[in-house]
């Protein structure tokens, strides 16, 4: 432990420089023009697992982009890590919000990180969450030595949909078997109430079109007789919610898990604050579905949300135009059990069946995966709790995270084991945004904490 603490300090600065070199990379994903520094990025992951202590090292092409692969394995009769992170990042626009350059680094002491915050796109999702991994492997191997096998899959895919993975996991089961998968992609409640992420929300992400007329019009002289595609399509999405929030799409909760009570008095527990939720956001009041807590609205309730809503004339000025087509892009939040495929094929019936003739209607699905829950009870649970009360002093608490990481609910189908979902992140590490961050004590934190995970979960896999 004493020697862990004193390589870690020893080495810090150097920790930050290898990661903010990595972060200098714009691996954005969503954006065909970034090929070429996607490529770099998995090269340049490639040597930070090598420098780490990896002794095998790949990249693996795949029909998007590639995915890295490392490994150290010390010992056969040793249980075997393996460790899922994304080199991708999202796009870091709108720009002009940003403080600084989203793809050059700066350290800055803020409120919630008063020992200071990495502020940079992907300093938390997740290039400084992965590669907390990697200096972990370092530490342990220069001071204790490795209680188990470690093996590394970073993917280059994960914002996006990760569509190219399934297959990639399917085809290499063996390069890939482990006892337990390690990922550091979600959040903890606070720097000082260190929990674990014990579930994840699926996802089912669909696209509609609305055509009224088969051109523009001039609205006065159509205005009032025809279709508009964006009234039609307002209303329409209007009427996925109830007065009470319910998503009114017939059959959406048929497969949603009731809570016990007990369960529910569970998250009851977990330190919330709703006024100064409320104040971080700048919201007088907050919205949801009827019946359940802030906490479980973004947890174990399914949601559906317009991500992106656009069409007519939107330029300077005023344009006295019915458009011809309108366009969303919703997403709906499940929760385990809800098949996302079904879910989708719910959503594009009732989308349909909702239109009135006055317009065509056209809905595509995007990507999607399914949720996940892990139980308290396991080694993988008990491995990792330990391991945060050895260096935060305290237990963690299990919480319900309500983001996606579809891949998850996939390693198990395919390779049989539990995800243990160590996050660093806080919620306000503003991730997806502009000025997104990771607090410098966060990644220290890590790099502490997953060699514990290590030693725990050895010595329970041998007892
Ligand atoms: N790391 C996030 C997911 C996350 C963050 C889960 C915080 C829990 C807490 C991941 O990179 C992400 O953004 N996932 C996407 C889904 C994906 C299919 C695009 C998401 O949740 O929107
Ligand atoms: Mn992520
Ligand atoms: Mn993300």
């Amino acid at each position: 432990m004493k020697s862990t603490l004193s390589y870690i300090q020893k080495n810090k600065k150097r920790f930050l420089e290898e990661l903010f070199a990595l972060i200098r990379i714009p691996s954005i994903s969503a954006d065909p023009a970034y090929a070429g520094e996607m490529q770099k990025a998995a090269e340049k992951v490639e040597m930070l697992l090598q420098e780490s202590g990896c002794t095998h090292t790949q990249i693996y092409a795949t029909a998007g982009y590639p995915v890295v692969y490392g490994s150290c394995l010390v010992d056969p009769k040793l249980p075997t890590v393996l460790v899922y992170g994304h080199y991708d990042v999202q796009p870091p626009d709108p720009l002009d919000l940003w403080d600084n350059d989203p793809f050059d680094p700066i350290v800055k002491k803020i409120k919630t990180h008063p020992e200071g915050a990495i502020f940079a796109r992907g300093a938390c999702d997740d290039k400084g969450q992965f590669f907390m991994h990697l200096k972990a492997l370092e530490v342990m191997l220069k001071t204790d030595g490795l209680p188990c096998n470690v093996k590394f899959m970073i993917e280059g895919e994960e914002e996006v949909g990760s569509d190219n993975l399934e297959a990639f996991v399917r085809e290499h089961t063996d390069l890939l078997s482990n006892d337990v998968i390690l990922i550091s992609d979600t959040g903890m409640l606070a720097n000082d109430t260190p929990s674990i992420t014990t579930g994840l929300r699926g996802l089912s992400y669909m696209e509609v079109e609305v055509t009224g007329p088969n051109r523009d019009l001039h609205s006065g002289l159509y205005g009032g007789a025809v279709a508009n595609p964006i009234n039609i399509l307002t209303q329409m999405i209007a009427s996925l919610h109830d007065k009470n929030n319910h998503v009114t799409i017939p059959g959406f909760y048929d497969k949603v898990e009731v809570l016990e009570n007990a369960d529910r008095k569970e998250i009851e527990k977990i330190p919330f604050s709703l006024s100064a939720y409320k104040a971080a956001l700048d919201i007088e009041d907050i919205h949801g579905e009827e019946g359940y807590s802030t906490l479980e609205r973004k947890s174990i309730r399914p949601t559906l949300d317009v991500n992106g809503i656009w069409g007519g004339y939107t330029g300077e000025g005023a344009k006295t135009v019915i458009p011809s087509k309108a366009f969303a892009k919703i997403s709906m939040r499940l929760v385990p059990n809800q098949d996302w495929k079904k879910i989708s094929q719910l959503f594009a019936d009732h989308f349909k069946a909702i239109a009135p003739k006055s317009v065509k209607v056209k809905v595509t699905e995007h990507h999607g995966g399914q949720g996940y829950v892990m139980p308290t009870s396991g080694v993988e649970f008990q491995a990792a709790s330990q391991a945060y009360e050895k260096t935060f002093g305290k237990p963690p608490i299990a919480v319900r995270d309500g983001g996606s990481i579809p891949i998850v609910a996939l390693f198990e189908e395919t390779l049989g084991s539990k995800t243990v979902l160590m996050g660093f992140g806080l919620d306000s590490d503003a991730i997806h945004s502009p000025n997104e961050h990771f607090g410098v004590f966060n990644f220290l934190k890590g790099i502490e904490t997953i060699p514990e995970f290590h030693k725990a979960f050895a010595n329970l896999k041998k007892g």
